[in-house]
């Protein structure tokens, strides 16, 4: 990682507008954070070119002991700096990233004891945490109440799913006013968890606002390390405020010693386009550590093992006449992923502790992570397919069961290293709240929630376990991304969010993909497993009833499953369909096989959250480009302009777009592939079916 830094003391950017009232811009000056303490109370608020983004809102903590960080409180002290430095990403969606902020620390004392809150004012937002340094008088650092408000208004519509809910993050997005966040509404208007009656009304962070002023904000948190997931809970008026997972007895975060807490982000932008371009997050993470070397770590595309269990409904996970990770089916899979040079091929149901009914409450057999079904060769497939120049992607789905997997991480990472796996997808299927079996230190079983610092711990330690065997995850049903990936790169990609297999067993709608990229996709890449080609009639009724169910469809095109490798990044980018599908459409399987996963640039062309989304990226080791472009279910005519393109150069254009009659639900399937040369100055009328999409690769001639 290449850094250049500049960091200077300066106090110029700080103003004290009254006695205990301070004002921080950003570097551009757009921002202000304004903080203050009154009545003992510590409050922020913030603006961005004059106009109130945030209002006036409390902060604190609540430790454990009654000690109450959010009143009686006094400003000690107040330092400031400022920051501007670049750095570039082993990959990622750009080459070099600017990270430049104002910073100000504050130390509020309460009689003898201490706390900090540290604000960094960018020209895109407001990031700030808390710390707590250890001192003799405090006798617990465990934190009962985060109090953390987000003082917004009751005209502020947000995109949002539900927390404390039972399937994690894998919902369709409500949009309401913040006041309106509840289990309720979410079961009336979007999909029914009125079943699901534990735990708070809440929302998931990322959480994406339309504001009545214009502005588009995002709240979420970054390095999100040893705490709880902070979820927004509406309190009327547009008041949200922060509350975090508890641990099965109350207490939200436990610790032996001082507290520094995740940031708290607030990201700001004038159009939907431009949230999409800011790197507060990954800016608020830390490198890796400097003896750690993670240049092991490589992006690269897979195929898998996979689509005909989720999707197609022919094969089992579990022992059967159909189970699919049989020898003979994955040598071949292997010699068509090897042939079309792709570098990873994933198989599930290879392990022993599948059976049909391993799905989905955290009480099915115990899964091993080392054994093998009896018609899976380890040693023999990894063999074969090292020989062909493709990687097994290993899998590890736990099931939820915690405990039963962190006894083998060492074995199981032992062996797949052994055998030259350098990728593990692991997954948590556990669909009930607040279920995850946990030994207590008296011995006594107790559940704890998907998102609390139980397992945002358990992740990390998988990660860290993983990168000492030099191996990357892919996790799905994860905690969310808050950025980590730079410090650890081998946490590659992950799912947390409703993905392509939603459509398989059952369906997505065809507008959910347009809201993700500004919503789940905000907090870092997705394993989404892009690429379908056969749309419809796809679906047996199941492996033994080998009839076609006629009402599974996959709500696309495949002009538009080509366009999310461009418009969903992740550096590890599967083709999720099964190689039949694909040889039926050759030339359109050509874009995934060329298509990158490692960028320079990236340019969104035009974008509105759930209608559309055109963006364009530079291939970070050519002079390429590709385009990717995504409608909801109402077709869209649009003039594309080339300006994002090096003037006074030419390039070929090749375009796959949807045909005059495409339509997601009744034909699509049908595309059309030209070719033309053009320049900066190019322009194009681009039509995009319902539900559909295109996409554009771009080559410089000489
Ligand atoms: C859910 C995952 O998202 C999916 O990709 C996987 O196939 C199943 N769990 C089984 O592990």
């Amino acid at each position: 990682m290449k850094k250049i830094f500049l960091v200077f003391t300066l106090i110029l950017f700080i103003s004290c507008e009254m006695k205990n009232q301070l004002v921080t811009k950003s570097p551009d000056l757009s921002v202000e954070l304004t903080f203050k303490v009154y009545d003992g109370s510590p409050f922020y608020s913030i603006k961005k070119n004059n106009k109130i983004i945030v209002e006036e809102s409390l902060l604190g903590l609540m430790l454990k002991n009654n000690l109450d960080f959010s009143n009686d409180l006094k400003i000690k002290s107040i330092s400031s700096s400022s920051h501007s430095s670049k750095w570039s990403p082993a990959f990622g969606e750009e080459k070099n990233i600017l990270n430049e902020y104002n910073q100000m620390k504050v130390l509020l004392s309460k009689d003898s004891l201490e706390m900090s809150l540290l604000f960094k004012i960018f020209n895109e937002g407001v990031a700030f945490k808390y710390e707590v340094p250890n001192q003799k008088n405090i006798i617990s650092y465990d934190i009962i109440d985060e109090k953390t408000e987000f003082n917004l208004s009751s005209d502020d519509k947000a995109w949002w799913i539900p927390a404390f809910s039972y399937r994690r993050y894998e919902f369709l997005h409500a949009f309401s006013s913040v006041d309106s966040i509840s289990k309720k509404y979410f079961s009336e208007n979007v999909e029914d968890i009125s079943y699901d009656s534990l735990g708070i009304d809440a929302a998931h962070t990322p959480f994406t606002l339309k504001k009545k002023n214009g502005f588009y904000v995002s709240i979420h948190e970054a390095n999100l390390i040893n705490y709880s997931s902070m979820t927004l809970a509406p309190k009327g008026d547009g008041l949200l405020e922060a509350e975090l997972y508890p641990w099965s007895d109350g207490t939200k975060v436990k610790l032996n010693s001082n507290i520094s807490s995740p940031w708290r982000t607030i990201q700001i932008a004038e159009n939907s386009s431009d949230l999409l371009l800011s790197n507060m997050i990954l800016n608020l993470n830390d490198d890796p550590d400097i003896e750690k070397d993670f240049s092991w770590v490589k992006p690269g595309k897979y195929m898998g093992v996979w689509w005909e269990m989720i999707g197609t409904n022919e094969s089992t996970w579990w022992p059967s006449s159909n189970h699919g990770a049989n020898n003979k089916k994955v040598t071949k899979y292997i010699d068509f992923a090897s042939e079309h040079g792709f570098d990873g091929l994933l198989v599930e149901g290879w392990n022993e502790g599948w059976h049909p009914g391993w799905c989905c409450s955290g009480n099915g057999n115990p899964f091993s992570f080392t054994k093998t079904q009896k018609d899976f060769n380890l040693p023999y497939l990894s063999e074969y397919a090292l020989d062909k120049g493709i990687r097994l992607v290993g899998h590890h789905e736990t099931g939820g069961q915690i405990q039963n997997y962190e006894n083998q991480l060492d074995d199981a990472f032992s062996l797949y290293q052994k055998h030259g796996i350098k990728f593990i997808k692991t997954g948590y299927v556990n669909d009930v709240s607040k279920n995850i079996k946990r030994i207590d230190e008296n011995g006594e079983t107790v559940f704890e929630w998907h998102h609390g610092q139980y397992m945002i711990n358990h992740m990390q330690k998988v990660i860290e376990k993983a990168a000492e065997y030099e191996i990357s995850i892919i996790k799905h049903e994860p905690v969310k991304d808050t950025g980590l990936r730079r410090k650890y790169p081998n946490f590659i990609s992950r799912e947390g969010a409703k993905g392509q297999e939603f459509n398989g067993f059952s369906s997505n709608g065809v507008n959910h993909i347009t809201i993700l990229p500004f919503t789940r996709m905000l907090s870092g890449p997705m394993d989404y497993t892009p690429g379908i080609f056969k749309l419809n009639n796809f679906r047996y009724v199941s492996p033994d009833n080998r009839v076609i169910d006629k009402n599974a469809i996959v709500p696309s095109t495949i002009t538009k499953e080509l366009a999310l490798y461009v418009v969903l990044y992740s550096p590890m980018q599967m083709a999720a369909d099964l190689p039949d599908h694909y040889l039926a459409h050759p030339k359109a399987f050509e874009f995934i096989k060329d298509v990158p996963v490692d960028w320079s640039e990236r340019k969104v062309v035009d974008s509105e959250i759930g209608s559309h989304l055109i963006i364009a990226r530079k291939d970070k080791y050519s002079e390429k480009w590709y385009v990717g472009g995504i409608t909801n279910e109402n077709e869209k005519i649009i003039s594309f302009d080339f300006s994002f393109l090096d003037e006074n150069k030419n390039y070929k254009l090749k375009l796959f777009s949807d045909s005059s009659d495409t339509h997601w639900k009744d034909n699509p399937m049908e595309y059309e592939i030209s070719n033309q040369e053009i320049d900066s100055n190019s322009k194009l009328e681009l039509r995009m079916a319902p539900g559909g999409g295109f996409a554009m690769e771009i080559i410089l001639q000489d």
